[in-house]
């Protein structure tokens, strides 16, 4: 169907604005992505970065509307979402993504995508599937587990952890403030964001 289309990139305005980078938050549904996300995006706010979040549910309501959660549907969203962070960087913005994203492959598309124009920052929200399905937040564990679910990542749908992460939270073990601390303070460390809060 994408024989007859003749994208247009617009060579002439490729150049990144710099000082944006993208927050990539990978991990099992309930594992914490969501809650550390709005922890770090005003900590990030603070320190003068425009901060746009691409939430995987708020993105499957809007931009991915109608996707289902089959392979190959799950690709084709966190391939958008990847895109859309990809144009916040070049424009200097900080994007701060929260979707499952349970595929490498599809993560790495997502970094080859971003790194045309800035840093691509991986954050492996890490938390057991059953600790997970104890908080279940929203549910859909005990539909998952029911069968009502089909393809329930963690459940009956692979996820793939991250193999070299820049960034590893383990929610078992911390509060959501200490999380986001930690992700604050190694975008310090890499040289990403400053520690100087604005007045
Ligand atoms: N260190 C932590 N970081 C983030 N969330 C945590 C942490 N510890 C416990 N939680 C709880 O886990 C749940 C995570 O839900 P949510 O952020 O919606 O997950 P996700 O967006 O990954 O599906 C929340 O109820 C949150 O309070
Ligand atoms: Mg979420």
């Amino acid at each position: 169907m994408t024989d007859n289309i003749f994208a247009h990139e617009h060579p002439e305005s490729e150049r990144a604005r710099g000082g944006g980078f993208t927050l990539w938050f990978t991990g099992l549904s309930g594992s914490g992505k969501t809650t550390i996300a709005h922890l770090v995006g005003p900590a990030l706010d603070e320190r003068g970065h425009v901060v746009e979040y691409l939430d995987g549910d708020t993105i499957r309501t809007h931009l991915s509307k109608g996707l289902g959660f089959s392979k190959e549907d799950r690709d084709t969203n966190i391939e958008r979402i990847g895109w859309v962070a990809s144009r916040i960087v070049r424009h200097g913005g900080t994007a701060i993504t929260a979707a499952i994203s349970p595929y490498v492959e599809t993560r790495q598309k997502a970094r080859d995508l971003v790194e045309q124009f800035g840093p691509f920052v991986e954050v492996y929200v890490n938390a057991s599937v059953e600790e997970c399905a104890r908080r279940d937040t929203n549910g859909l564990y005990a539909k998952a587990y029911a069968g009502e679910i089909k393809g329930f990542t963690g459940v009956d749908d692979p996820y793939e952890a991250p193999e070299s992460p820049e960034i590893v939270v383990d929610t078992e073990a911390q509060t959501p403030e200490e999380s986001a601390q930690i992700v604050v303070q190694k975008l310090e460390e890499l040289g990403f964001v400053g520690s100087e809060v604005r007045a």
